[in-house]
């Protein structure tokens, strides 16, 4: 097990945040022991908005086990959703398509129940085994109250790792799938972000109501809402915690929006 003290802009994907205590642990006995005092969880960083000042607790990543994976087994939950789906369409297995272009670990997107119109997290799930309260526990999905971007893990949960549904669909129809939900990414920005700030309101795309609104380009200091797609807040470069709220706020005056984000801090 390795702990630093890191700067968390440099493990999450807007780039802004300050320093915690990162406890990378390779076992569940390392993970017992990280979680002996106040922790929070990291994952691929990608949905994430951290404080300029950081965090006082402990941040766990996962390294070791976490990142071992067999699709016919199980799949650890430090591993790159991106990284399977590749392996999996090449294997003709489907499951994951929807998934394709979200930047996450198997463990955040099950957090998040990440995902598209075209699929999420939750659909490729047969069983998800989980820390907590000192000891792992098997769930399987309907146990975990998923919904739109949203799970109902037991307090204090760290995902361990899974075991995947994905069925047979032959390599073509796989990867007609993945064209399908690329196709529908295009619009989106390539500059640093954590991806959409606010959720989608039932039946509409918030994207749509900030562009409608007239908010693209809007930025406080480095922190700008794009220009390409009206629900990604970006990082110019150099973008503080504090700016990228207070152009949240600045949203949410306008419109009554909910946060994707996780705020830590
Ligand atoms: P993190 O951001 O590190 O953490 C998010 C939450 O999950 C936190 O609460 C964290 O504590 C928790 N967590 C992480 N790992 C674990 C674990 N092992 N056990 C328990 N809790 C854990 N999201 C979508 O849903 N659809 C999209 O299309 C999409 N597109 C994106 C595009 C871009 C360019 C970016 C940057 C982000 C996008 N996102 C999208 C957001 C993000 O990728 C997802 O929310 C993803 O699920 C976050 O996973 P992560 O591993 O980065 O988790
Ligand atoms: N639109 C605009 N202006 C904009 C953005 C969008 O008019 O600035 C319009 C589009 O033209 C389209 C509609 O709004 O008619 C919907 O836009 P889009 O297809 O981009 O989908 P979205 O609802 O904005 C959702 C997810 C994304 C996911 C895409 C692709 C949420 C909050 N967003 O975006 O997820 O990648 O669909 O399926 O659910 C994320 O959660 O972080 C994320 C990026």
């Amino acid at each position: 097990m390795k702990v630093e003290r890191l700067p968390l802009s440099k493990l999450t994907t807007l780039g802004v945040g300050g320093p915690a205590e990162v406890w990378t642990v390779e076992t569940p006995e390392d993970l017992a022991r990280a979680t002996e005092a106040p922790y929070r969880v990291l994952g691929n960083g990608s949905n994430l908005l951290v404080a300029d000042a950081g965090v006082p607790e402990r941040v766990i990543a996962l390294g070791g086990v976490f990142k071992e994976w067999d699709f016919a087994g199980w799949v650890g939950a430090g591993a790159l959703v991106s990284t399977l789906l590749l392996k999996s369409a090449r294997l003709g297995l489907s499951g994951l398509e929807g998934l394709h272009g979200v930047p996450a670990q198997v463990g955040g997107a099950v957090k998040m129940n990440a995902g598209t119109r075209f699929g999420e997290m939750a659909g490729a799930l047969e069983l998800v085994e989980i820390f907590h309260d000192g000891a792992l526990h098997v769930y399987r999905p309907e146990e975990l109250g998923f919904s739109y971007r949203h799970s109902a893990l037991p307090p204090g949960s760290v995902v361990t790792r899974v075991r995947l549904r994905l069925l047979e669909a032959g390599e073509e129809a796989v990867r007609a799938k993945i064209a399908l939900v690329d196709a529908a990414r295009k619009g989106q920005p390539k500059k640093k972000s954590a991806g959409c700030a606010f959720k989608n309101p039932a039946g509409d795309s918030a994207g749509r109501l900030i562009d409608r609104a007239g908010l693209k380009g809007l930025a406080v200091g480095r922190a700008m809402i794009s220009h390409e797609h009206g629900n990604f807040i970006v990082n110019l470069g150099g973008a503080t915690a504090r700016e990228v709220y207070a152009l949240l706020r600045r949203v949410q005056r306008v419109l009554p929006l909910e946060v994707e984000w996780e705020i830590w801090g």
